[in-house]
């Protein structure tokens, strides 16, 4: 889609559907229904969620006005759906060309019109994401082609055109990361996704190395090397590095779960849903897709992503529980259940990153089931060793409203973790099973802030939200890359 600022008036504008917002308040509806030559909008107040199909006589094109709510309570997320809602209309009107006008914020809104268009560009592109790449009949959703925010003041042309392509910015890596979600197991697997990775780096021209299994087991990566040995699949370790040049900013490290399908392996799972598990690769495509973000804003910081991939299947050579694992730190940890297999890559990832040296490292990771029960869909679970840090994301996430929300770490935790026969067990019971998870991963962080996100409830979605269909969200590249862009060493 097409996306540009216009400076226009409404009566002016040629697009097929126009969008307007439209605030709870007597002043905004007037205004409109003048501009419109329309009697008083008696039935519509404006409320959050209530929309409007017009066909004033004054247009050759539709109106359709959607509420904002209550002035006061203005959010950038309120704007986000409004917007999809005027993206979706528009789509299923089959329009080619909107024209939404530029709400007008009351003026002690510190809300800018950079925020305000960046979350326009959201709200429409993310709500338009159709994973429809293996239908073959005729694609019924035609989705527009040219979308213009319109301005009636010059001044705000130039920042609602940088809002635009930070917008879009921010879409394409999470689009990039939704589609390595979606997509099969049977296409995405880890050298498949290591190549998808290699092929951002070209293209956005920063650097990456790709370790093959016998790289993975000479360097003593036993987690990486057990979880993928039931599968005919070989593994990955997949090192991006951007802006080397920016070392002097800091550096941030990001370390996904790359599991390209995870069946349980020997301690499989029950067949009910267990398609899902092809994402359980989503924390990769999170740090991929923000490394498409990143790059494509050319933020000037020091980045590392690091991705141990693999596939855990059983079979006759799959790693059984009681084996113990020895990680690339030295520490070794008993396999009680070959489906805790996450922690177990994950465990090598995080002390090899500290070669890097960074200051902050933060893993994603869809990790454990408990996580879902403790939080659903609606926050991401954040464990982590250092308090600012983690306000930070907690910021980050309530700007993008990609939110998350703290588990302790309390050692009291550690006992159940404890093993007899090795430093760490995979699994600590029933009970805090996202809590005990973080604490495996803490075992393994090398001399660095460490924020561990639990994404299993927030990157595969049961159910669509206003602006993200059901299935893998690409969660956490616009919380990351917001995060990275402010983050100051
Ligand atoms: N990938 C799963 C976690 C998961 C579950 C993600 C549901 C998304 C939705 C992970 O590898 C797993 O199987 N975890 C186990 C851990 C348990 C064996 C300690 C779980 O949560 O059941
Ligand atoms: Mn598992
Ligand atoms: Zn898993």
């Amino acid at each position: 889609m097409n996306i540009t600022a216009a400076l226009s008036t409404l009566s002016s504008v040629q697009s097929e559907v126009i969008g307007i917002y439209a605030f709870q308040t007597e002043k905004d509806l007037k205004t409109i229904s003048k501009e419109l030559s329309l009697p008083p909008l008696k039935d519509f107040s404006g409320k959050d969620n209530e929309s409007l199909l017009l066909y004033p006589a004054l247009h050759r094109s539709r109106v359709f006005i959607v509420g904002l709510g209550d002035e006061k309570k203005f959010t950038l997320e309120k704007l986000r759906r409004a917007s999809a809602a005027i993206a979706k209309k528009a789509q299923s009107l089959k329009a080619k060309s909107v024209s939404i006008l530029f709400p007008a914020l009351d003026i002690s809104n510190p809300t800018t019109p950079e925020e305000i268009s960046t979350a326009i560009v959201e709200g429409c592109l993310l709500s338009l994401y159709k994973f429809d790449k293996y239908i073959t009949k005729e694609k019924k959703n035609k989705n527009p082609q040219s979308l213009s925010i319109v301005s009636l003041s010059k001044v705000h042309i130039p920042k609602i055109n940088a809002g635009i392509d930070r917008g879009i910015a921010l879409c394409v890596g999470t689009i990039h990361a939704r589609n390595l979600e979606n997509a099969p197991s049977n296409e995405i697997y880890p050298e498949t996704l290591a190549k998808d990775a290699r092929q951002l780096a070209k293209s956005k021209r920063f650097s990456i190395t790709i370790f093959d299994k016998r790289k993975i087991k000479s360097l003593g990566m036993g987690g990486v090397i057990g979880v993928s040995k039931g599968s005919i699949n070989d593994p990955r370790f997949i090192i991006m590095e951007y802006g080397s040049s920016y070392k002097k900013n800091g550096t941030v490290a990001l370390v996904g779960k790359g599991v390209t399908f995870d069946s349980g392996g020997i301690s499989i799972k029950p067949s009910a849903n267990m398609g899902e598990m092809k994402m359980d690769m989503s924390g990769a495509a999170a740090v991929i897709g923000t490394f498409h973000s990143v790059a494509a804003l050319k933020l000037k910081k020091h980045v590392i992503g690091i991705i141990p991939s693999v596939e855990n299947m059983p079979s006759g050579s799959a790693i059984k529980p009681g084996d113990i694992i020895k990680h690339f730190n030295g520490k070794t940890s008993e396999v009680d259940n070959t489906d805790a297999e996450g922690r177990l890559i994950l465990a090598d990832a995080l002390s090899y990153v500290s070669k890097y040296k960074p200051d902050i490292v933060i893993d994603l990771a869809t990790l454990t089931g408990a996580c879902v029960v403790a939080l659903g869909a609606h926050a991401t679970g954040m464990m982590g060793n250092d308090q600012k840090t983690m306000q930070e994301l907690t910021q980050a996430g309530e700007k993008t409203y990609e939110r998350v929300w703290q588990l302790p770490l309390f050692e009291e935790y550690e006992k159940q973790i404890h093993s007899d026969v090795a430093d760490v067990k995979n699994v600590g019971g029933r009970w805090a099973g996202a809590i005990t998870a973080g604490l495996f991963l803490k075992n393994f962080i090398g001399n660095y802030k460490w924020v561990h996100l639990d994404i299993a409830g927030t990157a595969i979605l049961e159910e669509s939200k206003e602006y993200i269909p059901r299935g893998g969200s690409g969660v956490g590249v616009r919380l990351l890359t917001e995060f990275i862009a402010n983050w100051k060493k």
